[in-house]
């Protein structure tokens, strides 16, 4: 029996800062997924108009992301990364997908419902469409395997249902047209046109949370700077930002189970495990019984160890714009060819003449 080729893909959208959140909960792990295959790491500034249409400086926050992955360890040119807009086989296949997908599968996203919040009506169309693009960005690759923070598990679960559904409506054509592969779904041997994509949530930290309030995400709208390490921030910026974070009164306690109840202890500890490759209960083995006013210089120190290298580097590719636009432009061509192939059978098979 033939497969698909295992492929991972993965986006992150041009908006606002990356921050040590968006480090460690994706961006590392994409680092770590190129070792053992094939990768295509994409800017989706498609999907940065759907809450917003106008940003200030769209390109600067285009290569921002390309730098952030090129300056923690992505290698471009054994993998592919380039910024959406320049492949426009994502949104012929949105489209496709937008008339596979039900209007009772998207109102069930709840995304969609956090980010129109209340005037539901006056939200884009396109934010309400933005997981059908989601899936075309995976499937035109007809990737397997996608990174993902946990937040994302719904999107991906519908790029699975459109995948499905796409196989089942066409799947006569798909065999006429000889476009489909022999694949296991969990027991059932089918001939598929698009894969079941797997979504990879697990990583070092898949959650890191404000420094502000440990029960909430780090995050790039967060209206405090406070909340979140960004990956641009300098040393004493770091520094400032860990030792004004919230915790409670206590010492660290030696086992994990002291952690619970206490969410910035527990996120704090997490950090530090994460970014020292360690697990939760090798660094209270370290520091239980100490008091933050310890802890929190060794994050610091910890904390710009890691960055600083990244941070560097980014400045340093964000300072020289051709080559940065150079990179994203190759992506572009290489993405652009692989996406036109599996468009070329998609239109076959609808029967689109072409
Ligand atoms: N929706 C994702 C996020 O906000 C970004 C994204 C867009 C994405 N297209 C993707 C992630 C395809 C994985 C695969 O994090």
């Amino acid at each position: 029996m033939s497969d698909f080729q295992p492929l991972v893909f993965s986006g992150v959208q041009p908006t606002g800062n990356l921050h040590l959140g968006n480090y460690l909960g994706a961006i590392r792990k994409f680092v770590a997924l190129q070792e053992n295959n094939d990768c295509i790491y994409c800017v989706v500034d498609l999907h940065a108009i759907t809450a917003q249409l106008v940003h200030d400086d769209m390109p600067g926050q285009i290569r921002a992301i390309a730098a952030a992955f090129i300056a923690s360890g992505i290698d471009p040119k054994k993998h592919i990364v380039f910024n959406q807009s320049a492949v426009p086989q994502h949104a012929e296949l949105a489209w496709i997908f937008n008339c596979v997908a039900r209007i009772g599968w998207m109102n069930r996203m709840t995304q969609f419902k956090d980010k129109a919040g209340k005037d539901r009506e006056n939200a884009s169309l396109g934010l309400f469409a933005y997981p059908s693009l989601m899936a075309a960005d995976i499937l035109v690759y007809r990737a397997t395997h996608v990174p993902v923070g946990d937040d994302q598990k719904q999107h991906l679960e519908l790029a699975r249902d459109i995948a499905q559904k796409f196989n089942n409506d066409f799947s006569e054509h798909i065999r006429r047209a000889g476009h489909g592969i022999d694949t296991m779904v969990g027991e059932e041997a089918v001939h598929a046109f698009f894969p079941t994509v797997e979504p990879l949530i697990d990583g070092p930290a898949p959650r890191v949370m404000s420094l502000r309030d440990g029960t909430k995400k780090m995050s790039k709208s967060d209206a405090s700077d406070l909340s979140r390490v960004n990956l641009m921030d300098d040393a004493e910026t770091i520094s400032k930002k860990i030792r004004k974070a919230k915790t409670d009164p206590d010492a660290l306690p030696s086992e994990v189970d002291g952690l619970k109840g206490r969410p910035e202890a527990d996120n704090l500890v997490g950090i530090y495990a994460a970014l020292s490759d360690k697990t939760k209960e090798q660094v209270l083995s370290e520091f239980g019984g100490q008091q933050f006013s310890v802890f929190k210089p060794a994050l610091v120190d910890l904390s710009v160890a890691v960055l600083a290298p990244i941070t560097g580097e980014m400045r340093r590719l964000m300072d020289d714009t051709s080559h940065i636009d150079g990179i994203l432009r190759n992506g572009g061509e290489r993405a652009r060819a692989r996406a036109e192939k599996t468009m070329k059978q998609v239109r076959e098979i609808i029967g689109f003449l072409q």
